[in-house]
């Protein structure tokens, strides 16, 4: 069974280091922390690390920013640079294949400059050692010849900032994380926030939207700016094919209910991982990489994408033994008309 879902692997725009990106930049994504929402406490210490920074005429700590996909940790990285006056390239974990790929992008640094690595836990060791010595000291361990002769060499690199963000802190070496001076965790948006963000975006699009629809949106978003966004672009399309373009809670729920959303913002994927879960093992523990082989799905997808959302709001308990689909998961799917 194919099911289309609405919280689908990003596509993984490995955005190439540097200038290209601001170009495909993304219009709705905000700029400065005032257009930030939410995340209040991370922006408080951030802003005082900036501050802080900027008195002392330094670059700030190394900052690694994790939590699931689709908060802002992107786009935080992005406010960080621009609230400091600072350049920022953008890599990414897989994207950094050797130590000398590494070697060559922190050479072509300036002073100051933000280094953005997304996906971080997937350095690999020989990559991660570079970054070590270059988020410590400022500088560039290279070997120079071969054999007996090979001698190392210790370059002087320029100070930068290191960001890093991750879906998964477990998933990081402790020397690497050691390494990060504010080490952040994004957490869910609340409704109200959500709801703001869909009313800030539909301006940006121009696009108008009533407060009731607005807050249908903002229940039905998994508590994601991610998808809060993707949402309000499918709920303007259809506004715009079956009706005149205005978005109500009327052509919202319409919208939603061809998308097979339901209101706690459950897609059709989310529903059938639950009800083979249930059906299987009723309310005993299952291993991730048995939900996998359930419904058919990476268990990183799993993992990342899914058990989130389902867990915060209670439909999915992590035991030791493995994640139980609990009373609440039940109940939800009952209202649906699936009998268990
Ligand atoms: N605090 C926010 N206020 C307004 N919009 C936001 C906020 N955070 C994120 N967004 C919007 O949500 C989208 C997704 O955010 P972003 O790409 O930064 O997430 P991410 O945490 O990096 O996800 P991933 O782990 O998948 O890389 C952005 O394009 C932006 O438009
Ligand atoms: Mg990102």
């Amino acid at each position: 069974m194919v099911i289309e879902r609405i919280c689908e692997p990003k596509e993984l725009e490995v955005e190439k280091i540097d200038a290209e990106v601001s170009k495909n930049e993304n219009i709705l994504r905000p700029k400065t922390f005032d257009d930030y929402i939410g995340q209040d406490r991370l922006k408080r210490n951030l802003k005082l690390a900036i501050t802080a920074a900027k008195k002392r005429g330094e670059p700030i700590e190394h900052v690694l920013l994790y939590g699931p996909p689709g908060l802002g940790k992107t786009t935080m990285a992005g406010v960080i640079a621009n609230e400091m006056g600072a350049e920022i390239k953008i890599t990414s974990g897989p994207a950094i294949e050797r130590a000398g790929d590494l070697a060559s992008l922190l050479t072509n640094l300036a002073d100051g400059d933000v280094l953005f690595i997304d996906e971080i836990h997937r350095l690999n060791r020989a990559v991660e050692e570079i970054l070590y010595s270059a988020m410590e000291d400022a500088k560039l361990d290279i070997m120079i010849g071969k054999g007996p002769a090979a001698r190392s060499v210790r370059l002087d690199l320029p100070r930068i900032t290191v960001i890093g963000a991750t879906t998964r802190t477990g998933a990081l070496a402790a020397p690497l994380r050691d390494r990060f001076g504010l080490v952040h965790r994004l957490e869910f948006y609340r409704e109200e926030e959500i709801a703001r963000i869909i009313e800030r975006s539909a301006k940006i699009l121009s696009s108008e939207i009533d407060s009731a629809a607005a807050e249908m949106l903002s229940t039905r978003s998994r508590l994601t700016p991610r998808i809060a966004n993707r949402l309000l672009k499918r709920v303007r399309d259809f506004a715009d094919v079956k009706g005149d373009g205005k978005i109500d809670a009327e052509i919202t729920l319409a919208a939603l209910g061809v998308l097979e959303i339901d209101e706690l913002g459950l897609d059709a994927a989310d529903r059938n991982m639950l009800e083979l879960m249930l059906r299987n093992y009723q309310d005993r523990p299952v291993g991730v990489a048995t939900i996998a082989a359930l419904t058919g799905d990476e268990v990183s997808t799993i993992e990342d994408f899914y058990e989130p959302y389902l867990l915060q709001i209670g439909l999915l308990e992590r035991t030791p033994r493995g994640r139980i689909a609990t009373h609440k998961a039940k109940k939800h799917l009952e209202k649906h008309g699936k009998e268990i």
